[in-house]
């Protein structure tokens, strides 16, 4: 299959070329490196911004996968942070549309779910809380104006992802800067009191279930990307001092809460398994051990906080 992969050079964009590639896959990578990244970025890499995209770059292309964003959730309060995604989301989908590329798929986030409790299904009514969610949502109400207009055969899916973990993350993530603290002796800082629930999803476990709604014949309009099991800060950060042989000996300082603040986040996979399999996520303990080896193997921490 040939494919086009925006933000290749991101934390799930990259390792989605790679297992692609290695599935035998021709992957066109584009990335315009905009955000600085402790990843080797993938072979043939081109530095160019999504809104350079023309339909001609799309054509004969089976599948588009669309990740390329500023996926900062704080600082897209700051002006300019909605604005680039929703351009780049709308030339994208614009270009897709113009083109004669079968498929595209595109990014979005848990975010759009905001405050609500329970397991969240796809059917869940959008709830955003913050101008990332906000972009998100205007990306997934485009994908459903443009979709009706598709000829037969093409395809325009959605896939929300939950908090995607595991090595090359950017330091600056919750899970490695944790592991980045316990390692290195000093106190893990939690915003808030901890208690904030996340749906942890290793990225292997990620790039399974892409690779699996990739291969599939069909699209669905929108799915989740999540483990269905969520932890919450603290436990996460318990389990961190559990894998460096920290256990019991914090400290840990708390900080404001982030503004507008989600309690929990927890994905329905009724809908992913029932399409395409179950998956056997990797349990957090084990992932954070994994991604602790692979870190001393490889990571190296830019130190540049983004
Ligand atoms: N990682 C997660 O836990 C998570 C959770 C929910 C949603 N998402 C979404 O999944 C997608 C991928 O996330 P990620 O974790 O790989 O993010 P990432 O920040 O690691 O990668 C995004 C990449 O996009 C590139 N980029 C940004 N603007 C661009 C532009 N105009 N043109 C070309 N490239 C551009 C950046 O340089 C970066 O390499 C994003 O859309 C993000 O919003 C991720």
């Amino acid at each position: 299959m040939k494919l086009l992969i925006t933000g290749a050079a991101g934390f799930i964009g990259s390792a989605l070329t790679h297992a692609l590639r290695t599935g035998g896959h021709t992957v066109t990578a584009v990335d315009d490196l905009s955000v600085i990244s402790p990843r080797p970025c993938p072979d043939g890499l081109q530095a160019r911004d999504v809104r350079s995209l023309t339909p001609r770059d799309l054509d004969a292309t089976d599948t588009v996968v669309h990740l390329a964003a500023h996926k900062s959730v704080p600082r897209s309060f700051e002006v300019g942070a909605f604005e680039h995604n929703t351009a780049v989301d709308r030339h994208l989908i614009h270009s897709f549309t113009a083109s004669t590329a079968r498929r595209l798929l595109l990014a979005s986030s848990c975010e759009v779910y905001g405050q609500q409790t329970g397991p969240l299904a796809e059917h869940a009514p959008h709830a955003p809380r913050s101008p990332y969610a906000a972009a998100k949502v205007s990306t997934e109400h485009l994908a459903d104006i443009y979709r009706p207009c598709l000829e037969r055969g093409r395809q325009l899916g959605i896939v929300r992802f939950f908090n995607t973990y595991g090595p090359h993350e950017d330091a600056d993530a919750v899970v490695p800067a944790f592991l980045d603290a316990a390692t290195t002796g000093r106190p893990l800082t939690i915003e808030g009191d901890g208690t904030q629930a996340r749906d942890l999803t290793h990225i292997d476990d990620a790039v399974t279930m892409l690779t699996r709604i990739i291969n599939a014949p069909a699209l669905l309009p929108v799915v989740n990307c999540g483990s269905g099991r969520s932890v919450t800060i603290n436990e996460l950060a318990d389990a961190v001092l559990r894998a460096t042989g920290r256990a019991g000996r914090g400290p840990i300082n708390h900080t404001a809460a982030r503004p507008n603040e989600i309690s929990s986040f927890t994905a329905d996979t009724t809908l992913f398994t029932r399409t395409y399999g179950p998956i056997e996520h990797r349990p957090l303990d084990q992932a954070l051990s994994d991604t602790l080896q692979e870190r001393a193997r490889t990571w190296t921490l830019t130190g540049t906080p983004r």
